[in-house]
C-alpha cells in the first residue's frame, strides 16, 4: 500500500471516531499516524544521522548512498508513469541543466554586485516571459515587469501581497477581499490566509469554467483583485479570462491570470493553430500574470516568474528597510539570499531549448493529448471533463473512479485523484510523448475499466477513502491530521 493509501486509510477510520473528545482524539490519531509511519519513511532502517558527524564522511560514500536512492526513485517518472512532476527528463537537458548549476552554485542574486551575472540572467529571464506574453503590446505608461520567484505558490502569493498592498494605499481597502474560482490553486487560498484577504469563492459552470455572473456579482467595495487560471490544476480549463477580465478593468481593480501551468504551453498552442482564447496582456484587464519555468519551461524545479502590468504595480511587491543597523536593505521577493544557480539554469534552460525547441514539445504533448482523449472517449463508462488541452481529467457516472484509479497504480501509474466532483487527472509531458507511453495508457486505462466493471467490489486502495475525504463535514479534524502528517515526515 503506497503511503498516500495508508493516509487516506487514517481518514476514513478518523472520520468512524468523529465526535470524540480532544484528548482521545490525540491518542487515536498518535496510534493511526504511527501506522503509516513506515511506508512514509521506507527509509527508516538505513543509517540515519540526527547530529552532525563529529568527523566528516567521504565523499564517495555520500554519493554513493544518494545514487541508490536517486536510481530506486527514477524509474517511475522516466518511464512516464507519472502525472506532471517532471515536465522534460530527458537526459541530456538534465545533464546540461546541472553543469549550468555546478557553475554558478555559489552565487546568490541578493549580493547583485559580486554576481550581477544572476541579476542579467533574471532580468532576461523576465523579459523572455514577458514578450511571450505579449507584454510589448501594452499601451501608454504601462511597461511589463516582473521578478523571479521560487515557483508558481510564490509568484500567486507575491501578486496578492502586492494587490493588497495596493488596495490599501490607493483605494484605503482595510478588509481587503479576492474573487477566485473554487478549480484555482490552492495557492491562493494560502495568500488569503497569509495576508488576510478575505477569500470569496465563485463556482464553476457545467464546462469546468468559472461563472462570469457569479464574479460581476460578487465585486464590491472591498475587492482587490480577480483571478482566472489558463487553465486550471484540476481540470486543465482555461477560465473566461477576457469577460472576468473586462469585469476588473470596468471596477478599476487588479486581475491575476495565473498561468502557472499554461505559461510555456498556450503560446506554443496558440501558434501551432490549437484553439487558444485570450489569456494574456494582450487583453487591457490583465494587471498580472504567473508562468512557471519550472513546469513547461523546462528548468530545474525552483523558479517561476511574475509578472505586472506596470512598474508601479511591482512597487508594491518590492520590500525596503532604510534603518536597519544592518545597512540599507530590499529584496524583490519573499526569501532574502536566493540561489543563483537556478536563475542561471532557467536562462540557460529557456536559450537552450528556443522558441523551435518549445514548439516540437508542445506539439508532441498536445498529439499525445489528442491520442489520450480520443482514447479515453471510446471507453463509454469514462466521461472527459470540459474541453481540455493537455491536462485531462475525467470522471464515470456508473463506476467508481477511485477503483479505476487504484487498478491504474497497480498497473504502476501514479496519477491525481480530484474531488469536487470525484475524478482523476494526467497532466502531460514530455515523458509521455515517448514512444507507446500514450498508448499503454489507453490500453491500461480500458482494462483498469473492465476490471473495476467485472468485480465493482474491489476492495482496498483509496478508493473509499477518497470518496470519504471529500464528504466528512469534519474539514477541521483533517486538517489536523494533514498537519501530523507534516510532522512525520520531519521526523527521522
Ligand atoms: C494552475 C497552477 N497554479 C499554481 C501552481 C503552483 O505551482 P508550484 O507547485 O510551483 O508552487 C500549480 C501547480 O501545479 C498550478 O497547476
Amino acid at each position: 500500500m503506497s503511503v498516500k493509501n495508508k493516509f487516506f486509510g487514517v481518514l476514513e477510520k478518523t472520520a468512524k471516531k468523529i465526535p470524540m473528545v480532544s484528548h482521545k482524539m490525540d491518542k487515536e490519531y498518535d496510534k493511526m499516524l504511527g501506522e503509516i509511519e513506515k511506508s512514509a519513511k521506507p527509509y527508516k532502517n538505513m543509517e540515519s544521522y540526527p547530529s552532525i558527524p563529529e568527523t566528516g564522511i567521504s565523499h564517495e560514500d555520500i554519493l554513493s548512498v544518494m545514487t541508490d536512492f536517486q536510481q530506486k526513485e527514477e524509474g517511475k517518472w522516466k518511464d512516464g508513469f507519472v502525472s506532471g512532476a517532471v515536465y522534460n527528463g530527458d537526459q541530456k537537458h538534465i545533464d546540461f541543466l546541472n553543469k549550468v548549476y555546478a557553475l554558478n552554485s555559489q552565487s546568490n542574486p541578493l549580493h547583485s554586485d559580486i554576481w550581477p551575472s544572476i541579476s542579467k540572467y533574471e532580468a532576461e529571464i523576465v523579459s523572455m516571459t514577458a514578450n511571450m506574453m505579449h507584454g510589448k503590446e501594452v499601451s501608454g505608461t504601462d511597461e511589463v515587469c516582473g521578478v523571479v520567484s521560487s515557483g508558481g505558490t510564490e509568484s500567486i502569493m507575491l501578486a496578492m501581497k502586492t494587490y493588497r498592498d495596493w488596495a490599501r494605499k490607493k483605494k484605503g481597502i482595510k478588509k481587503p477581499e479576492m474573487i477566485v474560482p473554487v478549480t484555482a490553486h490552492a495557492a491562493f487560498d494560502k495568500a488569503s490566509q497569509y495576508f488576510g484577504i478575505k477569500m470569496v469563492h465563485v463556482d464553476v459552470d457545467s464546462e469546468y469554467k468559472a461563472k462570469v455572473d457569479e464574479v460581476k456579482k460578487a465585486v464590491n467595495k472591498n475587492t482587490i483583485v480577480i483571478v482566472g487560471s489558463a487553465p486550471t490544476f484540476p481540470h486543465g480549463i482555461i477560465d473566461p479570462i477576457q469577460e472576468m477580465s473586462e469585469i476588473a478593468l470596468k471596477n478599476e481593480i487588479g486581475f491575476h491570470t495565473d498561468a502557472c501551468l499554461g505559461g510555456f504551453v498556450l503560446p506554443w498552442a496558440e501558434k501551432l493553430a490549437y484553439n487558444v482564447p485570450l489569456f494574456d496582456f494582450r487583453l487591457p484587464g490583465v494587471t498580472s500574470m504567473s508562468a512557471d519555468t519550472h513546469k513547461y519551461g523546462y528548468a530545474a524545479k525552483g523558479t517561476s516568474v511574475v509578472l505586472y502590468r506596470n512598474l508601479e504595480l511591482r512597487h508594491y511587491q518590492f520590500y525596503t528597510a532604510t534603518d536597519w543597523p544592518g545597512g540599507l536593505y530590499f529584496s524583490p521577493t519573499f526569501a532574502g539570499s536566493r540561489p543563483g544557480s537556478l536563475s542561471a539554469s532557467c536562462w540557460a534552460s529557456l536559450l537552450s531549448v528556443g522558441e523551435k525547441g518549445y514548439m516540437d514539445s508542445t506539439k508532441k504533448i498536445l498529439q499525445a493529448a489528442d491520442k489520450i482523449k480520443k482514447g479515453i472517449g471510446e471507453i463509454p463508462e469514462l466521461n472527459i471533463l470540459g474541453n481540455p488541452l493537455w491536462v485531462i481529467s475525467f470522471a464515470s457516472k456508473e463506476l467508481d473512479i477511485y477503483q479505476i484509479m487504484d487498478a491504474m497504480t497497480r498497473k504502476q501509474w501514479s496519477l491525481n485523484g480530484l474531488h469536487k466532483p470525484s475524478a482523476i487527472h494526467i497532466a502531460l509531458t514530455l515523458r509521455h510523448t515517448q514512444e507507446g507511453v500514450a498508448e499503454r495508457f489507453i490500453e491500461d486505462l480500458k482494462q483498469s475499466v473492465a476490471e473495476i466493471k467485472a468485480n465493482p467490489k474491489t476492495e482496498g486502495g483509496m478508493a473509499p477513502i477518497y470518496g470519504l475525504a471529500a464528504k466528512i463535514p469534519f474539514r477541521g479534524a483533517i486538517s489536523d491530521l494533514l498537519k501530523r502528517y507534516l510532522d512525520i515526515l520531519y521526523k527521522i
